[in-house]
């Protein structure tokens, strides 16, 4: 499988990136097969791309016709028997290993021996991913950042046994979505979240010491730092769940307790605070993710 044979993609996991992967990926003119665990909810997703798309078109960044072109290579589904002809698949499904390696195995069996399996874990170790697929060679971290459409990085992730053409399609693919890749080692937290993720987690000890309320947190670091946002908001636009995953993984694989995350983190998932997408995380949103406090 090369870049210029790509023209099917599966996304598998429908959620904030899967949503992000797919739109990029029918924008730059391939077809999407978007999986979710159940139909009502990769019908739902095509249905939020399709209200992205329509404030693309309303800042004229998009026409209408390109806005329709694109929605309609997204087709919704909830079974992997419908993904058996995907050139290539991106799993972005919760950052759970259990999760991950059910998925690849289902991938595994339902696609061509060619196709390309890449996974947009934050942290979990390709290499283990892909052993349970039979072809490791083909199976690799492909990490883009949120929010997909807006963000240019994609981290490539080899794992043990990838193979070069998985590589080189891999990254020309990111290419054709308008992204910059970089190569990181296939390390827990790989490059990006080895250093964002341990900020995010000083940020809730901060929080948690009383150093400064939430804002001053953010603002401290937005000002004093020139971050175009804080630790505390940026770790509720990417999820606390995902978040304290992440740390997790960091901890418990790289075995530094200067991994540990904070209680106050664990605490706001246990309760179900888990940022922009349930309504409440360090800050309160509307339906539509907008902060109201
Ligand atoms: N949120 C971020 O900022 C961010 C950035 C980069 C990478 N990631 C990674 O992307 C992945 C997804 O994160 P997200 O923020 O989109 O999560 P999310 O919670 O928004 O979405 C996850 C989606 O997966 C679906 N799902 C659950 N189990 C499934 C299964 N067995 N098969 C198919 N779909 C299933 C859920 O219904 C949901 O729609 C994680 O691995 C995460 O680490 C997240």
């Amino acid at each position: 499988m090369t870049n210029s044979t790509i023209k099917t993609i599966g996304v598998v996991g429908a959620g904030q990136m899967g949503r992000g992967i797919a739109q990029v990926a029918a924008q730059s003119g391939l077809n999407v097969c978007l999986l979710d665990a159940n139909k009502e909810l990769a019908i739902g997703s095509v249905a939020r791309i399709g209200k992205a798309l329509d404030r693309l078109v309303s800042k004229e960044r998009i026409s209408q016709e390109v806005r329709e072109t694109s929605l309609a290579r997204i087709s919704p589904f909830s079974d992997f028997q419908d993904l058996a002809d995907c050139d290539l698949v991106v799993e972005a499904a919760p950052e759970r290993e259990d999760i991950k390696i059910d998925i690849f195995t289902k991938l595994a069996a339902v696609t061509r021996e060619d196709t390309i399996l890449a996974s947009n874990t934050s942290s979990i170790s390709i290499t283990k991913i892909a052993a349970c697929t039979g072809r490791p060679e083909k199976v690799i971290g492909m990490h883009f950042m949120n929010p997909v459409p807006v963000m240019k990085l994609v981290e490539i992730v080899r794992g043990l046994a990838t193979d070069d053409s998985t590589y080189e399609a891999t990254v020309a693919l990111a290419q054709r979505f308008g992204k910059t890749t970089v190569a990181a080692r296939d390390i827990p937290g790989f490059i990006v979240n080895r250093i964002l993720i341990p900020l995010i987690n000083e940020a809730c000890f901060a929080l948690y010491e009383g150093l400064g309320s939430a804002e001053d947190i953010d603002i401290g670091i937005k000002l004093g730092l020139n971050h175009p946002m804080g630790p505390l908001e940026l770790s509720d636009l990417i999820g606390l769940d995902t978040c304290l995953a992440i740390a997790n993984v960091l901890h418990q694989e790289l075995g530094d307790d200067k991994y540990r995350p904070c209680p106050l983190l664990k605490q706001h998932v246990a309760a179900g605070w888990l940022g922009r997408k349930s309504g409440r995380g360090f800050y309160a949103y509307d339906a539509q993710g907008k902060r109201v406090n």
